[in-house]
């Protein structure tokens, strides 16, 4: 399913967070939003995910309005991961994973065979079936961030948004779980903060810069030196890999306006 930005804005008092940023991103497609802190990137995606209402313009989610679908119904399409996404505290990590089947249960459809082979496979799918047992509040940051995105495939979405997916993940669950969202035949949008995973796993990039959307399209048009400099404030060097996926490097001692060089000076 496609989803689709129009021209949305959202301020707080006077001050503008994001300005008039329109994309598409097509049915399967894994786009990736990289900025630096405080650029608007977790503003847009609760627009997008119908949690925060547009100052103007609108999100499609495939053809229609999102505005003019129910929130049940947006629910059995498009599950969100929040950045600081929490969960009441009195639950195992299995009756997390549950919660991602509540649109669909009703008083004429309770909870059947089905909802539990759902919750299985998602579990077994987020590495969490070992552990579905355990108390959240006993789970680590990473486990529980895992059984988060395993609540939102037990949604069975058909579009997915993602806040900063991998904090607090180790850099193996990190891989697996990139790998898991893009292994899934669905629509992503995910906030993501290290580049080369942005290079390794999406099919294009955006960038939001202060507010607006400055660049988007393929990881090896985007992600240049030039764009990581006047973005992030960072020297670069960007070259393929032996894959033909773009690689960043960062060269210490690079950032701009903290560590003042020789250079500055003269
Ligand atoms: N409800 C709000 N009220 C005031 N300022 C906000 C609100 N939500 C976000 N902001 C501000 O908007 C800017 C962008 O925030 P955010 O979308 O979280 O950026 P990012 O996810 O890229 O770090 C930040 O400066 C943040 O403080
Ligand atoms: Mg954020």
């Amino acid at each position: 399913m496609k989803l689709s930005a129009q021209n949305l804005c959202w301020s707080a008092g006077r001050l503008e967070i994001v300005r008039d940023v329109s994309f598409e991103v097509a049915s399967g497609e894994f786009l990736g939003i990289i900025g630096p802190n405080g650029s608007g990137k977790s503003t847009l995606l609760s627009m997008l995910a119908g949690i925060r209402k547009p100052l103007s313009g609108q999100v499609m989610l495939g053809d229609m309005p999102m505005r003019s679908i129910g929130s049940r119904e947006v629910a059995q399409k498009l599950a969100f991961v929040e950045q600081q996404a929490e969960t009441a505290e009195r639950i195992t990590a299995r009756q997390a994973v549950e919660l991602g089947r509540t649109p669909y249960l009703g008083p004429l459809s309770g909870w059947s065979v089905e909802d539990d082979t759902i919750v299985d496979a998602a579990l077994d799918n987020v590495d969490m079936a070992d552990k579905a047992d355990r108390q959240w509040h006993h789970l680590s940051g990473g486990e529980r961030q895992r059984l988060h995105i395993g609540r939102a495939l037990a949604q069975e979405p058909r579009v997915l948004l993602l806040d900063e997916p991998t904090n607090h993940l180790d850099i193996g669950h990190q891989i697996d779980l990139l790998d898991l969202v893009r292994r899934q035949d669905l629509t992503v949008v995910a906030a993501l903060h290290d580049l080369n995973h942005a290079a390794m796993f999406c099919d294009r990039i955006a960038i939001m810069d202060n507010g607006r959307l400055t660049a988007i399209g393929k990881p090896h048009d985007v992600l240049t030196a030039a764009t990581i400099s006047s973005v992030f404030g960072v020297d670069a060097s960007v070259s393929p890999d032996e894959d033909g996926i773009c690689h960043v490097r960062f060269r210490a001692g690079g950032r701009r306006r903290i560590s003042p060089t020789k250079d500055d000076f003269t």
